[in-house]
């Protein structure tokens, strides 16, 4: 298994290029189910959980070319005929974003048959909202030796109110939506910058969307999509991750390729902290002399906190002069990293869905080991303030949503490097 090996010390410097959005690229991957024609996709990023989408979709029955190396890492996706819908449990058990492709199924095929997501490390993370919502559009959703089967003629309108905001929740309902027979009309949604993307790409494929990005929106069905091509958003939570990074080691970071509108909450927090903040038009400028001051924060639904911050966060507060209190409210297992962190000399104690970091305190290098894939940057970051040779285990994690990051650390000054066979050699 590969490992990073990364000495401390160094500030970050200069420009660092953000891939596109992986919580973006699943769901609109996904979305290529819903029609015969040809969709391409750009800006996907080359990460692990981008070759489990087009293993799964492939097993389908579809064709996907995966675009790297090509200009923008152009993808084309084509399910003209899908041979075998079944999303199979060895595929769904790596991801569990693979639950995405139950919407269009049985959109388009009027059967979906997906193996039951297990648990995970972050938390229980169940998928009834998902199944109800179906149920809602008259599916008839059945269980059968671990996998569930939905089916229906054809999927109707109906008026769905969640009861929780749900990211892929929203994302695979608007998908089942889009070819319903007459109005859908979603309440509680969730307002992601990824669910907005997909709206795009939907509605360039034909699908009638309104309200994306807000808590209400409102989907008139139709009978067939189309091709289209799409550009995936940038990823914000990789460049929130560099914004920390900058920030944490006393550097100058220039975090390129972003939109800075999608970090509203990680800006505000950095400049609370002291860091000094530039946006441009699709860039983020952060600086710092390393004198950081402790700032809360609370993980809630975008644009509050993205929990997808929280671990990376932690590690900033390691190294702020004073107590930070960390809250997270969307998962309740979501502190894997603070043991890892306190071997590295940090002094976190957690109670429940809150974590009192008390700082700042000099991190010693140490093996650590990666236990998902947010835990893992924040394990990245607090080795590159730490004294010393930290050795990374299982960084598999952090390939699943980061592409090369060991590359484009150094590329701005980080001594890391990857041990072990390099990311899947096709
Ligand atoms: C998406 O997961 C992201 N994954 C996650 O990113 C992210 O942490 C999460 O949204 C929250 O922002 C992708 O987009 C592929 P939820 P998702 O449904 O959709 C509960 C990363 O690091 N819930 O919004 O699975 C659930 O248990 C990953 O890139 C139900 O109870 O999250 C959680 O407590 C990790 N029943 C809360 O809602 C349901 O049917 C929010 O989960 C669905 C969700």
């Amino acid at each position: 298994m590969d490992k990073f090996v990364i000495r401390g010390g160094n500030p970050l410097l200069g420009t660092i290029k953000v891939s596109g959005a992986k919580n973006s690229a699943l769901p609109c991957m996904a979305a290529a189910i819903l029609t015969e024609d040809e969709i391409i996709l750009e800006n996907i990023p080359q990460v692990r959980d981008i070759e489990t989408e087009r293993k799964l979709l492939e097993s389908m029955g579809a064709n996907v070319e995966l675009g790297y190396g090509r200009a923008q890492h152009r993808t084309s996706i084509q399910c003209a005929n899908l041979s075998d819908p079944v999303a199979k449990y060895e595929i769904v058990k790596t991801m569990r974003a693979s639950s995405l492709v139950l919407g269009p199924l049985i959109a388009r095929t009027g059967m979906a048959r997906v193996a039951m997501p297990g648990g995970c490390a972050i938390g229980g993370r169940p998928i009834d909202l998902h199944l109800a919502a179906l149920e809602k559009m008259g599916a008839t959703i059945t269980y059968d030796h671990g996998y569930i089967e939905a089916r229906t003629q054809r999927l109707k309108g109906a008026h769905i109110v969640f009861d929780k905001i749900t990211v892929t929740g929203t994302e695979d309902i608007l998908m089942a939506a889009v070819m319903a027979e007459g109005e859908t009309l979603l309440e509680n949604c969730a307002r992601e910058p990824e669910v907005t993307d997909l709206a795009a790409l939907l509605t360039a494929m034909g699908a009638q969307i309104e309200g994306a990005g807000s808590s209400t929106i409102k989907v008139k069905g139709v009978d067939k999509l189309h091709g289209a091509r799409h550009r995936i958003n940038p990823d914000r939570i990789e460049a929130g991750t560099f914004l920390i990074a900058g920030a944490i080691t006393g550097g100058d970071l220039n975090v390129d390729s972003c939109n800075p509108e999608h970090l509203g909450a990680v800006i505000g927090k950095l400049e609370s902290a002291g860091a000094r903040i530039d946006v441009g038009r699709e860039s983020v400028r952060v600086r710092s002399e390393g004198h950081l001051k402790p700032v809360d924060i609370s993980t809630e639904e975008y644009p509050g906190f993205p929990t997808d911050m929280q671990a990376q966060y932690m590690a900033l507060a390691t190294q702020c002069d004073g107590t930070s209190i960390v809250t997270e409210n969307i998962f309740e297992n979501r502190f894997m990293h603070v043991q890892e962190l306190n071997r590295m000399g940090a002094n976190i104690r957690t109670e429940g869905r809150v974590a009192t970091i008390v700082g700042k305190t000099p991190l010693q290098a140490a093996a650590v080991m990666c236990s998902d894939l947010r835990a893992s940057a924040s394990l990245v970051l607090a080795a590159l303030v730490a004294d010393g040779e930290t050795i990374l285990d299982r960084v598999y994690h952090m390939d699943r949503g980061y592409e090369r990051i060991e590359e484009k650390l150094r590329g701005v000054g980080a001594q890391i490097r990857r041990m072990g066979d390099v990311f899947g050699k096709r």
